[in-house]
């Protein structure tokens, strides 16, 4: 037997690297993984797509590299594997993020780096030109690496610039200049929706020495906190704390249920839809040092994401050193919870899903235990049909002022409109929020077409205080306005 020096190929295993599956949204995170564990306080994502097609810049202003630690960084197969003890804030995991993180997105890495007390650096992998050798471009001067324009964004002090060219996953959706730039701006919003979810718990940090933000084409990134967390209608349940005795070390669970849709302001509610609406982002929310890793998940651990769980957020800390124990995968974006957290977690998930459920079903009782509801909820023989309450105030007292021939009439309309209810696509839009809410503030016509209606009662002899309740049971937001403008 004798040993045979057997490396791989460059090119076969970096096109492999290629392939693992990181979306440009993921590969940008995990370049921001790089930054924080950096200490940098600020990010800058500069996008740009002209004559040489698109390429992007992210430029932190964290402690940086010297020379010999950027051609290390530059190593695929570096020296900060799995196996490296890693600091508590490190958010690494396999010494491949940069490189892999990277060639998922483009033919041309450079990365730009300046340390404190060091020259800057730069390094370059162009994939096309690797002609099977592990051969890295070392830009040798200063001059050089500032013959770079990309450079002149490190302003003085440390900090790294990751420079994306040949984006060839960009440039293989389309032939034509104008439809690639399009592409490529769908992506970026993409990554900044991305961002501003994944890394939330940074951008609002309000404590001095913790402000940390990410701006795109400098425009600074606004949180998405999944939890409405400020809102005054978000019940923020009793924290959980998991031991894991052999490694000293806790898993913390906190509980949070989400405020009814119909309660959030527009902005948030358009947020939320964006992000795939309640049901899309129920469910757990694991973090590693407070980078969301994995989120809208129960874990196999309730049979399905109903309506009715759809306000439940659960949000999980894992410390990094308990990183063996869930599964994390090379993009950081999966994890599958260790078995004695899953039986935790299944039996607090039956506690708050039991909360998020009565959030809705006493929203659905308010509605429709009003005296004076105009629909009426029948069910025979396990059927449901939704018609008008014939006896309803409103309804009685129009009957009461039409001929014998016009009632007959008007009952056939009424037929045809309890019979032509859309209910499918009533309840495809109320799974997509598509539907619009009841409306706050009451036009001109709204207001007259109501007077009418109180008139009209009032001639069948109800009292005002009635008429009010009925107005307002039939959903419309400012009956005193009505009543005011009556009088
Ligand atoms: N933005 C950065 N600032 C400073 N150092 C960096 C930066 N990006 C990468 N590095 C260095 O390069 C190393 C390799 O990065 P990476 O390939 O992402 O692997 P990992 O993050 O798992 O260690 C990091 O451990 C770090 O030392
Ligand atoms: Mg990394």
């Amino acid at each position: 037997m004798y040993n045979f020096d057997c490396p791989p190929h460059p090119s076969c295993l970096i096109e492999s690297m290629r392939n693992v599956g990181y979306s440009m949204e993921t590969a940008v995170a995990d370049i921001i993984d790089n930054s924080i564990a950096a200490s940098a306080k600020q990010v800058n994502i500069l996008h740009d797509c002209g004559p040489h097609g698109p390429s992007l810049a992210i430029i932190d202003d964290g402690c940086g590299m010297s020379g010999s630690e950027l051609i290390e960084a530059m190593r695929a197969g570096g020296n900060s594997g799995p196996l490296a003890e890693r600091g508590e804030t490190d958010m690494g995991r396999f010494g491949l993020g940069l490189k892999t993180a990277s060639f998922s997105q483009c033919r041309r890495l450079t990365v730009i780096s300046r340390k404190a007390g060091c020259e800057i650096a730069a390094a370059c992998w162009d994939l096309d030109e690797l002609d099977d050798s592990w051969a890295l471009k070392v830009y040798s001067s200063a001059d050089e690496v500032e013959s770079l324009s990309v450079s002149s964004e490190l302003s003085g002090g440390p900090g790294t610039i990751v420079f994306w060219e040949k984006m060839d996953r960009v440039l293989d959706q389309a032939t034509d200049p104008a439809h690639v730039r399009k592409f490529f701006l769908s992506s970026i919003d993409r990554v900044s929706t991305h961002l501003s979810l994944v890394f939330h718990r940074f951008l609002e940090s309000t404590t001095a020495g913790q402000r940390f933000s990410i701006c795109v084409n400098r425009i600074p990134l606004k949180p998405f906190d999944p939890y409405f967390s400020r809102h005054k209608a978000t019940q923020k349940l009793q924290e959980e704390v998991v031991s894991v005795p052999s490694r000293g070390r806790n898993v913390l669970i906190q509980p949070y249920i989400i405020p009814h849709y119909s309660k959030l302001s527009g902005p948030d509610r358009d947020r939320l839809k964006e992000m795939g609406g309640p049901s899309g982002t129920q469910g757990f929310y694991v973090y590693r040092n407070r980078r969301l890793l994995a989120w809208g998940d129960w874990f196999r651990l309730r049979r399905a994401k109903t309506e009715a769980s759809g306000l439940a957020r659960v949000m999980i800390d894992i410390p990094n050193s308990l990183d063996d124990l869930w599964s994390l995968d090379i993009k950081k974006s999966s994890v599958s919870p260790p078995e004695f957290v899953r039986t935790e977690l299944g039996r607090i998930i039956e506690k708050i899903t039991g909360c998020s459920t009565r959030t809705y079903v006493s929203r659905g009782q308010k509605l429709s235990s009003k005296r004076y509801a105009l629909w009426r909820r029948q069910a025979s023989n396990q059927r449901v049909n939704y018609v008008l309450d014939r006896d309803h105030p409103l309804l009685d007292s129009f009957f009461a002022s039409l001929s014998t021939e016009e009632q007959c009439q008007f009952k056939g309309i009424l037929d045809l409109i309890e019979d032509g209810l859309p209910v499918e696509a009533i309840y495809n839009d109320k799974l997509g929020e598509n539907l619009a809410l009841p409306q706050t503030t009451l036009s001109e016509e709204v207001v007259r077409n109501h007077a009418a209606l109180v008139m009209m009662m009032r001639k069948q002899g109800i009292d005002d205080a009635k008429i009010r309740e009925i107005i307002m049971a039939l959903n419309i937001s400012d009956a005193t306005g009505v009543q005011t403008k009556e009088n």
